[in-house]
């Protein structure tokens, strides 16, 4: 095997060549695909980052054309050659490198592989566990090369934008105490100070804070987040956020500052204009119309609340719900009466019951009258009445949810997100920007029996709902703001309590009590007595955007080692059991790891 390699330079990528390059000389290394022996002829498909280039090992070159037979796929190979136009019909005018091939004088074989577990291809059917545990092989796949690389290039793409506009890159430690984002904090224990732990930063948000406190005024960071919370295919235990703090500014600054990122990223990555300003939604009515604060609105098929039509009426489960405090909500599934058929609509059913529903009532607007077991108990008289409110017509279905607020939301917007499927309503293509704002500051926290804060106890509340914070905690709304595409929240942040009082207050108003404010928080809230400036932020997801941008069903494809749902490292096997030895110079005793299997 080659070991010396003084006098053989690469030339060319493998993506490059062209009818253009014909009768070069050229060396190029790479991975061999694929490797198709035609009875004295050989070809070879090889692969680097840039692409792929068919070689030809034929009898010009008989030595080199021998040493091919031996070569296998994912085998690391160098070869010298000329490039040739393929013969006619040969030529494939999908890629770029379709015309040509290298007629091979030499060949070195510079690593030889075992066999892969699976093909190293553009598509794959190899189940994710996997492709997880031989990320390497994954990694080399056109696909998962495609998204690293674009996300290279969102990276590259916002520090131009922040650096150009005045904003400074600061690191923030990962040892730190915790920050109150909603998640769980993970732990790192402190062998110098026994039993005390460090916590890994769901954000950086005092200290962002807290360099505005410094004087930075604009600060960014591309860092690590670390939240142990339950996983979805949109959350990593780890992940990246773009983090953004301003001062001297207030909401309508950072909004048009981050349009114009966001607008140079779509324009960067995607080549697309998009239109500025963002829409704008109100939570209240992101809530009525959607069930949900991150909503899609690529389509229609808005929910309405129908409390006030069936509060009296005689079918108990509606006019039930709304004597108990909770909400009766309707959606009209335009035109789903033909392309639904019973056994869709019991899926349906099952699904929002899967959801924790009680069930999914309908009515099924047909062209010789009305299908639905609801007319009997709502009366006709009710039920064309509702009809009419939902603009329902022939071939729609109207479907209910009734029950606990937060539970119909949750369902209803499920379900309306199921409905744009099946009904074709979603273009793909399309990418639909909105700005979510007046957010709740608090929200009740039933387990807790206290107010917690729906971003974080540092966004300030709405200067004119300031006064109704002791009596009327729920109707305060925060200077907080989410950016929404397609349906999921790429960012969000808001204007901060920049006034020691006012974050005093906050604290104590989500049941902190003087201790442990002091204990907690006592360094930031004296950093806010030190002449602190007007100042705010936001942060935002850049795996997400990343894999919306890529097209990719979950951010696991745009990160180049992620974790399983379980929060696991199928490759190395982490979380893993540490000796003893370890664990006793850390203060801790763990009866598990005592009996790590061996
Ligand atoms: P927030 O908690 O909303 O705000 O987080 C900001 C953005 O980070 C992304 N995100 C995640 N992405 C992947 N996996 C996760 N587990 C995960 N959790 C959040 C989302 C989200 O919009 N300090 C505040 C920001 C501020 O107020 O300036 C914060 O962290 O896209
Ligand atoms: P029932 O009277 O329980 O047979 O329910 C009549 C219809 O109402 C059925 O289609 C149920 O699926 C539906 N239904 C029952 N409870 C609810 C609910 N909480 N929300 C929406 N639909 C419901």
């Amino acid at each position: 095997m080659l070991t010396n390699m003084a006098d053989w330079r690469r030339t060319h990528s493998c993506g490059v060549l062209t009818d253009k390059n014909i009768d070069e000389e050229v060396l190029l290394m790479g991975w061999v695909q694929r490797r198709r022996d035609h009875g004295g002829v050989i070809f070879i498909d090889l692969r680097d980052r840039e692409g792929i280039t068919q070689i030809v090992l034929n009898e010009s070159a008989p030595v080199a054309r021998e040493t091919g037979e031996s070569v296998r796929n994912e085998y690391v190979i160098a070869v010298k050659g000329k490039v040739a136009a393929r013969p006619d019909g040969m030529v494939n005018l999908n890629i770029k490198t379709g015309m040509i091939d290298v007629i091979v004088s030499e060949i070195k074989i510079l690593n030889n592989a075992l066999t892969p577990p699976f093909m190293i291809d553009e598509h794959t059917d190899a189940a994710e566990d996997v492709r997880l545990k031989y990320r390497y092989l994954d990694l080399r796949r056109p696909q998962l090369q495609k998204n690293i690389m674009m996300r290279n290039n969102i990276t590259k793409s916002i520090r131009e934008y922040m650096w150009a506009n005045g904003f400074i890159d600061i690191e923030t430690p990962f040892l730190g105490k915790s920050t109150p984002e909603g998640a769980r904090d993970y732990l790192v224990p402190s062998r110098v100070n026994a039993g005390k732990f460090y916590a890994l930063p769901q954000s950086p948000q005092q200290f962002k804070q807290l360099l505005m406190v410094g004087g930075f005024e604009r600060y960014f960071q591309i860092v690590k987040c670390f939240r142990d919370e339950d996983l979805r295919a949109d959350r990593q235990p780890e992940f990246t956020q773009l983090d953004i703090e301003m001062s001297f500014i207030d909401r309508n600054d950072i909004i048009d500052m981050i349009e114009g990122l966001i607008a140079k990223l779509f324009k960067d990555i995607l080549d697309k204009d998009v239109q500025r300003p963002f829409p704008t939604i109100m939570y209240k009515d992101a809530m009525e119309l959607y069930g949900h604060d991150a909503p899609d609105t690529r389509f229609g098929l808005h929910l309405k609340t129908i409390n006030n039509m069936v509060e009296n009426c005689q079918f108990k489960v509606f006019s039930d719900t709304v004597k108990n405090g909770g909400i009766v909500k309707a959606v009209n599934a335009k035109g789903a009466g033909k392309a639904f058929s019973r056994k869709v609509l019991d899926e349906l059913g099952e699904y929002v019951v899967s959801l924790g529903a009680k069930g999914l009532a309908y009515i099924k607007i047909n062209d010789d009258g009305i299908q639905s077991p609801l007319v009997k108990n709502l009366g006709e008289e009710l039920t064309y009445e509702i009809i009419k409110v939902m603009e329902g017509q022939s071939g729609d279905i109207i479907f209910f949810g009734a029950g606990d607020e937060n539970l119909v939301n949750l369902t209803m917007s499920k379900l309306r997100l199921k409905l744009g499927n099946l009904l074709g309503l979603i273009n793909p293509k399309q990418y639909n920007l909105v700005w979510v704002l007046e957010f709740p500051l608090l929200e009740w926290s039933p387990e807790d029996k206290r107010y917690a804060a729906v971003h974080h106890p540092f966004t300030a509340p709405m200067d004119e709902d300031i006064a109704n914070i002791d009596s009327n905690p729920k109707s305060v709304r925060a200077k907080a703001y989410d950016l929404v595409l397609n349906g999921s929240e790429i960012g969000g942040g808001s204007i901060r309590i920049h006034r020691s009082d006012i974050q005093q207050k906050m604290f104590e108003r989500l049941g902190l009590g003087e201790e442990e404010i002091k204990e907690k928080f006592g360094y930031f809230v004296d950093a806010l007595k030190y002449g602190t400036p007007p100042h705010g932020g936001i942060a935002f997801g850049i795996d997400r955007i990343a894999s919306i941008f890529a097209g990719t069903e979950s951010i696991r494809d745009v990160i180049a080692f992620p974790k399983t749902q379980k929060a696991t490292d199928l490759m190395s096997g982490a979380p893993d059991y540490v000796e003893p030895k370890q664990l006793k110079e850390l203060y801790i005793k763990s009866d598990i790891s005592a009996n790590k299997p061996v």
